[in-house]
């Protein structure tokens, strides 16, 4: 599955109504926007107008009262200026409340969107959707949406001035008007494909940035640079080629329009020689008649230009809008109970990623398991261990088949309700950059009695103390303040406090020496004992207290038993035990 893209909507109105929940939301701030547009654009006319009143009265009758001029100048700029000052704070009020809606709107979505978005969708591509490009798209899209009307209206109010000096010479200028929106069209239609891509290209830039300040010491140990370098290049370079693609489309826009807008006008200075050479116009509505014919430029060109952010605006809230709207959310159901007896069964399962057609990686797997038992899964890496436990908690789908807890379909249980029972230390820990109290607490009321038991359940007490800043040292981007195994003990802190009725130990003590897991062990048999556990582990001091022990094979299970009766039997267990698991621990701790 790939996330869905929405249809190309033609039309630019199409494709704005879906934005309008986020940004329309304030009507009376746009009110008083449009308001401000509006007199701006009324106050246009005004200047040619004085122009014709100083000329015929002023120049020629000698009528013309001095003060009037500065009075009336300033009195014309003065709420020019004003309007122009309201809308411009109105505007960046809808803008970033709308973008605020939005992009918490985006994230909430990413806290409940579909697991396989994070297969589609690289980390940095999604904090960029999130972060980045709503800003500029938001910023772009209202912008031009003001420049949009005011342009308008001053191209309305000039136009009707126009017809009443003179309508045979303003039906000249309106002839212009389909060649520029033909004009507009086409470049526009350009200007959203290269969009697109150049947004496709800056996610691709960012990821091998993201990747190697990750991978920072993995490049530098195998002296990298050189090829992640080129990588950067590359991408760098298509780029590039992008933009000055589209703004050879954007600046081809306004010469076009201007060639347009030259061709009326020369006809109509023309047109209006011979006129007032044979009717008798007066010099001042001449004057007028052209500085308005001059002033209608700018809102031309200007209209023409906004098509260009509006185009890369909405492109860039589309993506937003796409992640809102068409990333699936995960599915649930509705049963919930508050505590799980704890009760586990497979039956048929078949997991595979990927293609449809590609090699299961679970096989028509079945087993049951009671509530309170303890089961181990041993097996060669890659025999899908950590799949089959990641199933419970939902995090991986299945193909076929059928996961019960409590005899309830993984997939009838509300979510919430389902993930409350299962305490999981994965193989990957990762950890927020908080404190180490809010990663032991995450998602639940923060204790500190609570959470220094459990660290200390964890092994972790010594270390906590020693920090000067105890329970609340903040332990930087995915705990890297700390080492390999205490964030392992950490997350087993977590695990514990957790106290879900089932406990899911994938490698929860790999990497942790034999003595620091054998004070761990102790907590986590206690924590074991009455609830359901299902431990993953190559150490032999892990497996032994196992009800069950389950030895899988390319996804399948070839053995079950208690490790005697496995070592009886001489089969796979017994081999693996053999070449190493618990080699490295002494039988019966
Ligand atoms: N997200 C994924 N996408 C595609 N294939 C995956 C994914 N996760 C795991 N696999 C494949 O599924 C198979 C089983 O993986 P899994 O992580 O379950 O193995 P494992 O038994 O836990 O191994 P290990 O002991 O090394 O942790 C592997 O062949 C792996 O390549
Ligand atoms: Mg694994």
């Amino acid at each position: 599955m790939t996330t869905p893209t929405r249809p190309p909507r033609t039309s630019l109105i199409a494709r704005m109504r879906p934005l309008w929940p986020y940004f329309g939301a304030y009507t009376g701030t746009w009110a008083i926007v449009m308001l401000g547009a509006m007199i701006g654009a009324a106050t246009e006319p005004l200047i040619p107008a004085m122009f014709k009143l100083l000329l015929d009265l002023g120049f020629q009758k000698h009528t013309l009262e001095l003060w009037t001029v500065p009075v009336v100048l300033l009195s014309i700029f003065g709420v020019r200026g004003l309007a122009g000052y309201v809308s411009q704070i109105g505007l960046s009020r809808i803008t970033n409340q709308g973008l605020m809606v939005m992009r918490r709107a985006m994230f909430n979505k990413l806290l409940v969107a579909h697991m396989q978005l994070f297969s589609d969708q690289s980390s940095s591509a999604l904090s960029n959707s999130i972060v980045y490009e709503t800003q500029n798209g938001a910023s772009m899209l209202v912008n031009s949406l003001l420049s949009l009307t005011r342009n308008a209206l001053t191209l309305v109010a000039l136009t009707g001035y126009l017809l009443y000096l003179n309508w045979k010479l303003t039906l000249i200028v309106i002839a212009v008007f389909p060649a520029v929106a033909w004009v507009m069209r086409v470049l526009t239609a350009r200007l959203h494909s290269l969009t697109k891509a150049s947004q496709d290209a800056t996610d691709s830039l960012a990821y091998v940035v993201e990747e190697n300040v990750l991978a920072h010491r993995d490049i530098r140990m195998y002296s990298a640079q050189a090829s992640q370098a080129k990588r950067f290049d590359q991408l760098g370079d298509s780029l590039q080629r992008l933009a000055m693609k589209s703004t050879v489309a954007g600046a081809a826009m306004t010469p076009m329009t201007q060639m347009l807008a030259a061709m009326a006008l020369s006809t109509v200075i023309s047109v209006a020689l011979v006129q007032s050479a044979a009717a008798d116009t007066s010099v001042g509505g001449f004057v007028a008649f052209v500085t308005a014919m001059l002033m209608i430029i700018a809102p031309i060109r200007q209209l023409s230009e906004v098509s260009g952010p509006i185009t890369r605006g909405l492109a860039a809230l589309e993506r937003g809008l796409n992640l809102i709207e068409d990333v699936p959310r995960e599915t649930q159901g509705a049963f919930s109970k508050p505590r799980a007896c704890g009760e586990i069964e497979f039956r048929d399962v078949v997991v595979q990623y990927g293609a449809p057609d590609s090699a299961p990686v679970i096989n028509r797997l079945s087993l049951s398991i009671h509530g309170g038992e303890t089961v181990a899964f041993v097996g060669a890496s890659g025999a899908g261990k950590s799949t089959l436990v990641n199933l419970l908690p939902r995090f991986v789908d299945l193909r076929s088949g059928q996961i019960l807890v409590d005899g309830h379909d993984v997939g009838d249980w509300d979510l919430h309700a389902l993930r409350a029972q299962f305490a999981f230390v994965s193989q990957h820990v990762i950890m927020l950059n908080d404190s180490i109290a809010a990663n032991v607490a995450l998602g639940m009321v923060l204790q500190r009695d609570k959470v220094l038991a459990c660290l200390t359940a964890a092994n972790l007490g010594a270390l906590v103390t020693d920090l000067p800043q105890g329970i609340d040292t903040v332990v930087g981007h995915n705990a890297m303040q700390l080492s390999g195994g205490q964030r392992q003990r950490l997350a087993i802190a977590r695990a514990l406090y957790k106290d879900a009725p089932i406990l899911i130990l994938d490698e929860a003590t790999s990497a942790l020496d034999t003595e620091s897991e054998r004070a761990v062990q102790d907590a986590l048999q206690g924590l074991m004992h009455n609830r359901t556990t299902l431990v993953i582990a190559h150490r032999l001091s892990t497996v032994m207290h196992a009800t069950r022990i389950v030895t899988m094979e390319a996804g399948q299970i070839v053995e079950t038993g208690t490790h005697e009766d496995l070592i009886q039997r001489n089969g796979h267990y017994a081999r693996l035990y053999q070449i190493g698991l618990g080699l490295n621990n002494t039988p019966g701790t």
